[in-house]
């Protein structure tokens, strides 16, 4: 086999087969197949796509480009849950222990984030003492014993995928759908799921701007999961504003207690409980959507949720004083409202622009090796469709530092307010 052949046959909108994609990704994987080749080649994909086969042999190709977590000795279904990145998106932190206290097995892994997106690690590090780096054989007997656990990446999860992603990056071929569904599918798959519930996030805030795009993506995505044995359903969720109110690592993490007290935010608790729901389908633990969010709904009434929560954080050697006192996590040195210029009704949050103005504050990381300020961030006061005064809070601003100019600029342009507000549905559609 030669590359150059290869790359020509998907120039010319040619069907791969399974052995021509295996060569691929191995050769480039290796460093045999040069970059410039495999740019070359990422642009024919991105012009001329894939078919569901064809994805699915990339998929697995990168699953076998590195190491696969074997979660075999873990009883019972493993679900993950996976967002395609969102601002002030604190679900994991909430869907962890939520659906482990109905006695799913949740085995976590998650990273850091990147840009106007967070990550659950850079929250969960947040808590004094937590430890979120557990050997194989702990990171089991964890899940066994307690149903949860969230660990950082560890061994060599799908080098393929890194070195592609990287040369994505810089030839212009992020944006192609069999790229992304492979790239997302290849990491969840190495980490041992058993059955996958894909969060996809639609709008100004996402990688997807359109419903057309997003609904693409998870088609390709539940094709994927269902080629390769595992179950795959993907929900369709808005990102045009953030999720919930808070942005910025300390402050989702008080969030997400609020939430699993049962105080939470609206649409960040009627998220949780949806992709809750679908998580304990495909567990098959219940038998339908409604049993599923009405079990979540009063482990949450109950206690439970919470208790799981603590349980949880204690196991992993963190400090859970924060769940009764949330000053324990810490404050930021100015608490500075953000006030509405009129009065009316916001009618645009744009969701990544308020998250990149959390990440200037210190919230998140322009470049992968930026430090976070755990305790900066923002916290807003109304949502798209509430009436504000002229004068009144649209957010309360922390920072570490008194000019904030750079923050306030991003929040200008990210907010209006008008007339009426166009009401935004939280959940598009579901994909199964
Ligand atoms: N997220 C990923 O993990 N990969 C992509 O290609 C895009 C988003
Ligand atoms: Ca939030």
């Amino acid at each position: 086999m030669r590359m150059v052949d290869l790359i020509h046959k998907k120039q010319e909108n040619q069907t791969l087969t399974q052995e021509e994609i295996q060569y691929i990704v191995k050769g480039f994987t290796e460093g045999k197949i040069p970059d410039y080749q495999m740019a070359a080649f990422n642009m024919a994909v991105y012009f001329n796509g894939m078919n569901p086969k064809e994805v699915s042999a990339l998929t697995m190709a990168m699953v076998e480009s590195g190491d696969q977590i074997d979660l075999s000795a873990i009883k019972g279904i493993k679900v993950d849950k996976h967002s395609t990145g969102g601002v002030g998106d604190t679900t994991t932190l909430v869907l962890a222990p939520l659906v482990a206290s109905c006695g799913v097995p949740v085995a976590k892994m998650s990273g850091r984030g990147l840009g106007h997106t967070g990550g659950t690690i850079d929250k969960l590090e947040t808590i004094k003492g937590f430890q979120f780096e557990l050997s194989q054989e702990d990171f089991i007997q964890q899940v066994n014993q307690h149903q949860v656990a969230v660990v950082g990446q560890t061994g060599d999860l799908t080098p393929a995928d890194k070195k592609l992603y990287a040369l994505r990056d810089v030839t212009s071929t992020v944006q192609s759908i069999p790229l992304i569904a492979s790239s997302i599918m290849s990491k969840k798959i190495a980490s041992g799921a058993d059955a996958i519930v894909l969060d996809v996030k639609v709008g100004d805030g996402a990688f997807m701007k359109t419903i057309e795009m997003a609904e693409e993506l998870a088609t390709t995505m539940v094709e994927i999961g269902n080629h390769l044995g595992r179950k795959t359903v993907a929900v369709l969720s808005n990102m045009d504003q953030p999720l919930g109110f808070a942005i910025g690592n300390t402050l989702e993490v008080n969030e997400a207690v609020e939430t699993l007290k049962g105080n939470g935010p609206e649409d960040l608790t009627q998220l949780c409980l949806s992709l809750g729901a679908q998580m304990l389908l495909s567990a098959q633990r219940v038998k339908s959507i409604q049993e599923g969010t009405d079990l979540l709904q009063e482990q949450i009434d109950s206690g439970a949720a919470l208790k799981k929560f603590r349980e949880f954080i204690e196991v992993q050697g963190g400090d859970a004083s924060f769940i009764d006192e949330p000053e324990r996590l810490g404050k930021a040195k100015y608490q500075i409202p953000y006030l509405a210029k009129s009065s009316g009704v916001v009618s645009h949050w744009v969701a990544n622009l308020v998250g990149e103005a959390a990440m200037v504050l210190g919230a998140g990381r322009a470049v992968k090796e930026d430090q976070i300020d755990p305790v900066v961030g923002i916290v807003l006061k109304a949502k798209v469709g509430d009436s504000i005064q002229e004068g009144e809070p649209l957010a309360i601003i922390h920072s570490n530092r008194e000019d904030i100019s750079d923050c306030l600029a991003r929040l200008d342009q990210a907010v209006q307010i008008a007339d009426s507000a166009e009401e935004l549905p939280l959940i598009y559609k579901t994909i199964d």
